[in-house]
Parts: C-alpha cells; structure tokens; sequence
C-alpha cells in the first residue's frame, strides 16, 4: 500500500484526475473525507503548505505540491516528476504606477513565503523587513503596510484587479510528485511503477 498526500484544491483536483486515468474510472473524496482508499493506494487529503511536512515524517511516502511550497519549506524529500501542471510564478508585485527600485536604504515587503523571500533579497544584499500574512496579500501595498509584495502569480488578474503589477520573477512552479527518501529505497518497486504510470498519462495529456 502506498499513501499519497494531495493537497486540497486546484493541484489535488488534477491530481486525482491523473489516478482516474491510471485506473480507468473516476473516484473521488467523499465531501468531508480526509482519507480515501482506491486500488491499493491510500489518498490523504491535506493543506497544500502541510504536503511536505507529512511525506518528510513518512505519514505519507508521496505527494503532490507545488515548488513553490517545496522551496519554502526545505525539508529533504526526492522530488521525483515534474507534472506540468499547477504552473505560476513566484513574483514581486508592486504598485502599477511604479517602478522597482532597489536605491532606498530599506523595503517593506509583506508575503506568505518568508524564507524564499529572505533567501532571494539577502542574495542580493537588499535589506528588506519581512511582513508575514497570510492571504490577501495584494492588499498590504494599497494601505501601506508594506513597499511590496512576494506572490503567487497565476494569470495575475488578483494583482491586476487591486492595482498591482508583477514586477521581477523570483521563481517558477509547478506541481510536482515527491517522495520520502526512505519509503523511496524501502519501497522502491512500487514507487517507480507508479511513477512511469504517472509520467505516462502527463506526457500523454
Ligand atoms: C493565490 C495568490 C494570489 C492569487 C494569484 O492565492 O496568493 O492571491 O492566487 O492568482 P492570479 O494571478 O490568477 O490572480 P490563492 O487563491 O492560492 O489563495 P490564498 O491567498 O488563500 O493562498
């Protein structure tokens, strides 16, 4: 048996698609359900941010989260496919009418993503205050919490409707099948068999 943690929403969506087409017939999470077993595997149901916490404690051996949420945790996991969907940036976002300008002596930057957001300004030796929120974070410019923001940028229409503009990319993302580095040796067969099943049906789509 293989535990799969996925996480809620639009990436556990087209995830689940995936194993449908893997099993012939569509199934999904009972409405409330947190866990769900199909064919010998068993689906866990979870917070996007929490994916890798449970296939680090090997409470799940795989997972499906974005990049993004991996980088920001930084937990050592394998990160074994790439699945081409759940694409976005990681973007600085600042007022439409401004430019980026890295010339004052420090910024205000407010975000859900602390530690790519220090990781990316210490590398560039800008001294920045980090504001952690977490959600609606297009707002923190317009009442001037902060100078701008780090952000998840998918068709940037969330930036565009408050009157924001991504300014400088940080990263991209995509949703990618993860594993736990022990179930990956101890389980090694089945992790694999899986996975070119996977990689046959997102290559094929
Ligand atoms: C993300 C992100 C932006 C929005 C970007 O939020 O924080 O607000 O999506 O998408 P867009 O470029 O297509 O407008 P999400 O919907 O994941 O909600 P959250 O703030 O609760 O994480």
């Amino acid at each position: 048996m293989l535990t799969i943690a996925l996480p809620k929403g639009r990436i556990g969506d087209d995830s689940l698609e995936i194993f449908a087409k893997i099993f012939g017939q569509d199934f999904r999470f009972a409405e409330r359900k947190l866990i769900l077993e199909k064919n010998g595997f068993r689906f866990l149901r979870v917070r996007s941010q929490d994916v890798p916490v449970y296939v680090y404690h090997q409470a799940a051996d795989l997972g499906v989260v974005g990049l993004d949420v991996l980088e920001e945790k930084g937990l050592d996991l394998v990160r074994l496919l790439d699945l081409g969907f759940g694409k976005c940036s990681v973007s600085i976002g600042i007022k439409a009418d401004e430019e980026l300008d890295f010339s004052k002596p420090s910024y205000k930057v407010a975000t859900k993503m602390e530690n790519i957001t220090r990781k990316f300004f210490s590398k560039k030796a800008i001294p920045v205050e980090i504001i952690k929120l977490y959600g609606s974070i297009e707002l923190a410019p317009l009442v001037g919490l902060a100078d701008m923001i780090v952000d998840i940028v998918e068709t940037g229409e969330t930036m565009r409707q408050n009157g924001l503009k991504p300014a400088l990319d940080i990263m991209q993302s995509s949703a990618y099948l993860i594993a736990n580095k022990n179930s990956f040796y101890a389980k090694k067969h089945d992790i694999l068999t899986l996975h070119n099943k996977i990689a046959e049906v997102v290559s094929g789509s």
